[in-house]
C-alpha cells in the first residue's frame, strides 16, 4: 500500500507546475489552472508556477539564447521555462545572492534530474527528454556569462512585459523600479477583523494565543508575522475574520456612512468590500454584479460572517445598464469598486503581468467610465461616490478621475488617498481611491 502521508514526489510537482505555466501561456489564469491540479500536488504546484511568473522574463530571454527553434509542443516549452526559472534560483543561491522570502531552492544536479522525470511521466513531453536536459545543463555551464547579458534586457531584468515596465516608467519616473520589486516579493497575510463579532484586540489575543504573531494595521486590519493556512487561523468557521489585503481595507473606512443610509456596492463580489460596509453600519444595501456565479461568492460570504439579512439585496446586473436595476430611489452613497488590469495586485497574482496585454488598458478605462458615468445620476444630492481600483496605472486612477470632474459639474473632489503604490508604509497592494461628492 502507497503512504497516503507521503510528500508527492517533486517530478510529479513540477510536471503538475508546467502544465498549469503551459495553461498561462495559451491565456488562462494561473488560479484556475491549478484547479485542474490534483489536490495532493496542488500546494507545491502553486508554489513552483508562481516563482516562474515571477521569473518567465529572464527564462524567456534564456529560452531565446539556448534554443533558437522553439520547441512547437506548449507543455515541453513550459517544463523548459519553469526549468530555467528554478535552476536560475539554485544557481544563484550557490553563489550566495539574496533571494525573496520563500524561494524553492534544489540542487541543480536533483532540479535537472526531476524535470527530466517530469517529461518522462507525459507522453507529450517523453521525446524531449534530452532537449530539456541538454539546455538546462547548458544553461547551467554557461550561467557566469550568460545571466549578466540577459538582464541587460528589461523583460529579463525586471520579469514584467516590456510596455508594463514602459508604462511604469512614464507614470511614476522616481517610483517604478520600487514598484517593480516589490512585485517579485511573497505578500503578507492581512486580516480584516469582523467587528460585530469580536473586537481587533481580541482577536489579536486569540491569534497570539494560538502561536500566532500579528500587529494592527488600517482601522479593522492584522497583519500575521507569517502567512497561515486559512484553515488553521481560529474562527474562520465563526466568522471573526476575513483576509483581506491593507489597501483594499482602506475602502470602507473612507465612505462616510451612516446606520441605515442606502448604499448601492456596485461591483460586489466577490463581496470583501460589501461585508466591511456591512461590518462597519447597518444599511439598506444593494450588492450589485454582472458575474452571476461571482455574486455567489458574495452570498456565501456574507452568511459566513452574519452579515445577510432582508436589507441586504444582490442583483446580478451590468452596473452601467441602470434601466435594468435602478428602483428608482437615489443612494445616500456609492461604492464603485470597478473591474481593472489589477496592475496593483499582481505580486499577489504574479499571472497577471504576462496575461494583460496593452490594449486591456484603453478598454478597461472605458468600461469604468461606463460604469461611473451611469452610476452618477442614481446617487442623492449630497451623497458620496467612492472610485476604486486595483491598478496602479494612472488611465485607470487618476486620469479616469480628472475626466469624471470634467464631464460632471455637479461633483466636488474630496480628500481620498489618490494611487497607493507597492512598497508603501502599510505593505498593501498598489490601489486607486477617488471620493465625489454630488453638490446639487
Ligand atoms: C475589482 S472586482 C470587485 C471586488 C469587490 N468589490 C470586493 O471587494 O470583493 C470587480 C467586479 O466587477 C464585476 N463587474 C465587471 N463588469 C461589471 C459591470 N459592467 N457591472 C457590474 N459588475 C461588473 C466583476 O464581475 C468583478 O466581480
Amino acid at each position: 500500500m502507497p503512504d497516503s502521508t507521503q510528500a508527492p514526489a517533486l517530478s510529479a510537482q513540477l510536471l503538475a507546475a508546467a502544465q498549469a505555466v503551459s495553461a498561462v501561456l495559451s491565456g488562462q489564469s494561473l488560479s484556475e489552472a491549478l484547479e485542474h491540479a490534483p489536490s495532493s500536488l496542488r500546494p507545491g504546484a502553486q508554489a513552483l508556477s508562481f516563482h516562474a511568473m515571477r521569473h518567465l522574463g529572464l527564462a524567456r530571454a534564456a529560452a531565446a539564447v539556448l534554443i533558437p527553434r522553439q520547441p512547437a509542443e506548449p507543455l515541453v516549452r513550459a517544463l523548459i521555462l519553469l526549468g530555467l526559472c528554478l535552476l536560475d534560483a539554485s544557481l544563484q543561491h550557490a553563489q550566495a545572492e539574496p533571494l525573496a522570502h520563500g524561494t524553492p531552492v534544489y540542487p541543480s544536479h536533483t532540479l535537472v534530474h526531476q524535470l527530466v522525470e517530469a517529461a518522462h511521466a507525459h507522453r507529450r513531453s517523453r521525446s524531449a527528454k534530452g532537449l530539456i536536459n541538454a539546455v538546462l545543463r547548458r544553461y547551467g555551464r554557461e550561467y557566469a556569462t550568460l545571466r549578466p547579458r540577459l538582464v541587460e534586457q528589461p523583460e529579463a531584468r525586471w520579469n514584467h512585459p516590456t510596455w508594463w515596465i514602459a508604462t511604469l516608467q512614464r507614470a511614476w519616473p522616481d517610483d517604478w523600479m520600487r514598484i517593480l520589486q516589490a512585485a517579485q516579493q511573497p505578500p503578507p497575510m492581512m486580516l480584516r477583523v469582523n467587528t460585530r463579532a469580536l473586537t481587533r484586540e481580541d482577536l489579536a489575543q486569540r491569534l497570539q494565543l494560538a502561536g500566532i504573531s500579528c500587529h494592527a494595521v488600517g482601522d479593522d486590519g492584522l497583519r500575521l508575522d507569517s502567512p497561515q493556512p486559512v484553515r488553521t487561523i481560529p474562527g474562520y468557521e465563526q466568522g471573526w475574520w476575513s483576509v483581506q489585503d491593507a489597501s483594499a481595507q482602506c475602502a470602507a473606512p473612507l465612505l462616510p456612512l451612516a446606520d441605515g443610509q442606502r448604499v448601492l456596492d456596485a461591483c460586489a463580489a466577490p463581496g470583501g468590500k460589501t461585508a466591511h460596509l456591512l461590518e462597519r453600519h447597518s444599511l439598506y444595501l444593494t450588492a450589485l454584479d454582472s458575474d452571476t456565479s461571482r455574486l455567489a461568492r458574495v452570498y456565501d460570504t456574507l452568511q459566513r460572517l452574519g452579515l445577510q439579512s432582508p436589507d441586504v439585496t444582490l442583483k446580478c446586473a451590468d452596473a452601467a445598464d441602470v434601466p435594468a436595476w435602478w428602483d428608482g430611489q437615489p443612494y445616500d452613497a456609492i461604492l464603485a469598486d470597478v473591474p481593472c488590469t489589477a496592475s496593483g495586485i499582481v505580486r499577489r497574482h504574479p499571472d497577471i503581468r504576462w496575461l494583460r496585454r496593452p490594449d486591456d488598458l484603453s478598454r478597461t478605462a472605458a468600461l469604468q467610465t461606463r460604469i461611473i458615468d451611469a452610476l452618477w445620476p442614481t446617487l442623492i444630492p449630497g451623497g458620496h461616490l467612492l472610485y476604486a481600483t486595483c491598478s496602479i496605472f494612472p488611465q485607470e486612477g487618476e486620469d479616469q478621475a480628472r475626466a469624471f470632474l470634467e464631464r460632471h459639474p455637479d461633483a466636488r473632489h474630496l480628500s481620498a488617498p489618490g494611487h497607493i503604490l507597492p512598497g508603501n508604509p502599510s505593505d498593501g497592494d498598489g490601489f486607486f481611491y477617488a471620493l465625489f461628492a454630488k453638490t446639487s
